[in-house]
C-alpha cells in the first residue's frame, strides 16, 4: 500500500482502544477495493479534542467505543434518527465538514440476524439491559419483533422494557420464556470466563435461533449449548463484522467485501488465541 498525499485518514476513537479488531478489518477492507486510506487507532478520553480534530484535519470517518458512545453527540451537527432513539453512536461520518454520528451497532446487529432468520412477528428475548441491548432492541421493535427483556437489575430492565414499550421477566425467571430468537448481550461467557453461560439449559430448545454477542471466544459456551440442542446460532463474530460492513458502507458508499472483512476478524482472533 501506498500512502502518499492523497491518503483518507479513518479511525476509532475510546478509552482503551488498543484491544480493537477494527483497523485490522477496515485496513483490509480499503485494501481489498483499492481505497487510498488508512484506518487507526486512538486511545484517549478527550472526545472533544478527538471531534475538533476530525474537522480541522478532515478525518472522513471515525468509529467511536467506549465510553464516548453517548458523550460524542453534543459535538456532533447532526445525528440519524436510530442512534439518535438509542442515545449512543459508534459512526462518525464527515460529510464535507458536517460531523453525522450513526449507530452501525443496531443495523449490524440487525444484518447478522436477517442472514439467518426472517423477522417479521417474531418473540425475541433480549439477556441483559445495558447499551447494546438497547440499541437492539431499539431496531428489533421497528422491525416487528415481540420483545422481552431479561436482567440481573430488575430496576434497569424495567426502565429498558419501559422505553421499548415491551414486557420484563424476573431474572430469575428467564427459563420460562420460550421465544423463537435469544440475543444475549452480557459479557457472561467471554474470556477468561469461558465456562460461565447466562441461561440455564432449559432455557433453550430445538429450533431457536440463538444470537451471543460475545466474541472472544468466538463460540461461547451458551453457542455451543444451543449449537447441541440443534438451534440456529449467531456469534458476537458476525455481529462485529456487520457492524464495520455497515459502517465501510456509510464511509464510502462502496459494496463492502463482507466475506473478506469476516475471514480477517476470525484470522485476528484465531492469532489472538480467541478463535474457537
Ligand atoms: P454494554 O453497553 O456493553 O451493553 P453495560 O451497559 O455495562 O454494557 O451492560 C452490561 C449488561 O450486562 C447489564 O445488563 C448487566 O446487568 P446489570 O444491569 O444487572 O448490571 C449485565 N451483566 C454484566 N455482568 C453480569 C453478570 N455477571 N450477571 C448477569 N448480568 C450481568
Amino acid at each position: 500500500m501506498i500512502i502518499d498525499q492523497h491518503t483518507s485518514l479513518y479511525g476509532v476513537v475510546g478509552y482503551p482502544v488498543r484491544h480493537s479488531l477494527s483497523p485490522a478489518i477496515h485496513n483490509a477492507a480499503f485494501a481489498a477495493k483499492g481505497i487510498n486510506a488508512v484506518y487507526l487507532a486512538f486511545e484517549t478520553m478527550d472526545i472533544e479534542g478527538v471531534m475538533r480534530a476530525t474537522r480541522s484535519l478532515g478525518i472522513k470517518g471515525m468509529s467511536v467505543t467506549i465510553p464516548h458512545k453517548s458523550s460524542v453527540i453534543p459535538f456532533l451537527d447532526k445525528i440519524d434518527r436510530l442512534a439518535e432513539e438509542i442515545g449512543a453512536v459508534n459512526t462518525v461520518v464527515n460529510q464535507d465538514g458536517c460531523l453525522v454520528g450513526y449507530n452501525t451497532d443496531a443495523t449490524g446487529a440487525l444484518k447478522a440476524l436477517e442472514q439467518k432468520i426472517d423477522l417479521k412477528g417474531r418473540d425475541c428475548l433480549i439477556v441483559g439491559a445495558g447499551g447494546a441491548a438497547r440499541a437492539i432492541g431499539h431496531i428489533l421493535k421497528e422491525h416487528g419483533v415481540r420483545l422481552t427483556i431479561t436482567n440481573r437489575t430488575p430496576f434497569k430492565g424495567e426502565s429498558l422494557a419501559e422505553r421499548l414499550d415491551c414486557s420484563f421477566i424476573p431474572w430469575e425467571e428467564r427459563d420460562g420464556c420460550k421465544p423463537d430468537i435469544v440475543i444475549q448481550t452480557t459479557p457472561i461467557g467471554m474470556t477468561p470466563k469461558i465456562d460461565e453461560c447466562p441461561l440455564p439449559g432449559n432455557a433453550i430448545k430445538r429450533g431457536m435461533t440463538v444470537m451471543d454477542i460475545v466474541y472472544n471466544p468466538a463460540r461461547t459456551r451458551l453457542l455451543k449449548m444451543a449449537r447441541a440442542k440443534g438451534c440456529t446460532t449467531i456469534s458476537g463474530v458476525s455481529m462485529f463484522v456487520y457492524q464495520g460492513v455497515e459502517q465501510f458502507r456509510l464511509w464510502t458508499g462502496i459494496e463492502p467485501p463482507v466475506r473478506f472483512m469476516e475471514k480477517t476478524v476470525k484470522k485476528a482472533l484465531a492469532k489472538a488465541g480467541m478463535g474457537r
